[in-house]
């Protein structure tokens, strides 16, 4: 499996706050990488600088070895797709409508990518007309990867999907998430719940205050006795 996305010695301050420390990381082809850390870890902040949404102090990222434009819609088109941290899905508009804001930066859109989306999530589909404001806080995160998949994404970015959400519609996203994987997908997901995430992903990158502090095989971090003290919960 070849390196698909990199990111390389991405550094971003908020004024005197240092929310990322010369962070640097790989997702292979068709992998799934986690990254994980507490509140304020600069998860977020690593997300959005690489979807070019906050401005970076250093870091450069490549996909297929090639520079990522600095534009967030050239950047989605050039193939990474972002679900954001609280869903953000468009309230008032309809599931349909919030679908088809997702293949905007497309030049070509493919009507086949709904059906795709709805095949993921039939439920979407029995909604189609609902706004999206009207939907329970599960269907919202459904809709939400949805909307990121319309713009056939071969890197699809999530921050924190679990937030919020009871421990089996969490358990029904992340087994969804496999199977969009499955289907080619390379995942990049940040979470605080790092079991989940860790149970999902094949490597983790353990961020704190803004600096790497361990990565390696999420298995061997689900055993590890400082991360089992730390995120883990025993
Ligand atoms: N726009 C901003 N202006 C100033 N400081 C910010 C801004 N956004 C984030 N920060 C700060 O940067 C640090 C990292 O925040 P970030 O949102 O990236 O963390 P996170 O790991 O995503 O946390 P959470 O798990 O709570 O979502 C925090 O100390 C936060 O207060
Ligand atoms: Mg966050």
């Amino acid at each position: 499996m070849g390196t698909l996305l990199e990111v390389k010695n991405m550094s971003v301050s908020y004024g005197a706050i240092r929310a990322l420390r010369g962070f640097s990381l790989t997702l292979d082809e068709r992998e799934i990488v986690a990254v994980i850390g507490a509140n304020g870890a600069g998860k977020s902040t690593f997300m959005n600088a690489v979807m070019g949404m906050t401005a970076c102090e250093s870091g450069d990222v490549f996909l297929d070895g090639a520079a990522l434009p600095r534009e967030s819609w050239r950047i989605v088109r050039s193939g990474l797709s972002l679900v954001p941290e609280g869903r953000k899905v468009f309230t008032t508009l309809t599931v349909l409508e919030n679908l088809r804001i997702g293949a905007f930066p497309l030049s070509k859109p493919d009507p086949r990518d709904m059906d795709w989306v709805f095949s993921l999530f039939p439920r979407l589909g029995e909604r189609r007309e609902q706004p999206a404001g009207t939907l329970s806080g599960g269907e919202q995160q459904m809709l939400a990867i949805g909307r990121a998949l319309m713009s056939r994404p071969r890197v699809l970015l999530l921050d924190e999907p679990s937030l919020g959400l009871a421990p089996i519609i969490i358990r029904d996203i992340f087994a969804e998430l496999r199977r969009i994987n499955e289907e080619g997908v390379s995942i990049l997901i940040v979470e605080q719940n790092a079991r989940q995430a860790l149970l999902l992903s094949r490597r983790a990158y353990v961020l704190q205050t803004g600096c790497l502090v361990k990565e390696g095989d999420s298995k061997a971090l689900l055993a590890d006795p400082e991360i089992k003290a730390a995120y883990l919960g025993h």
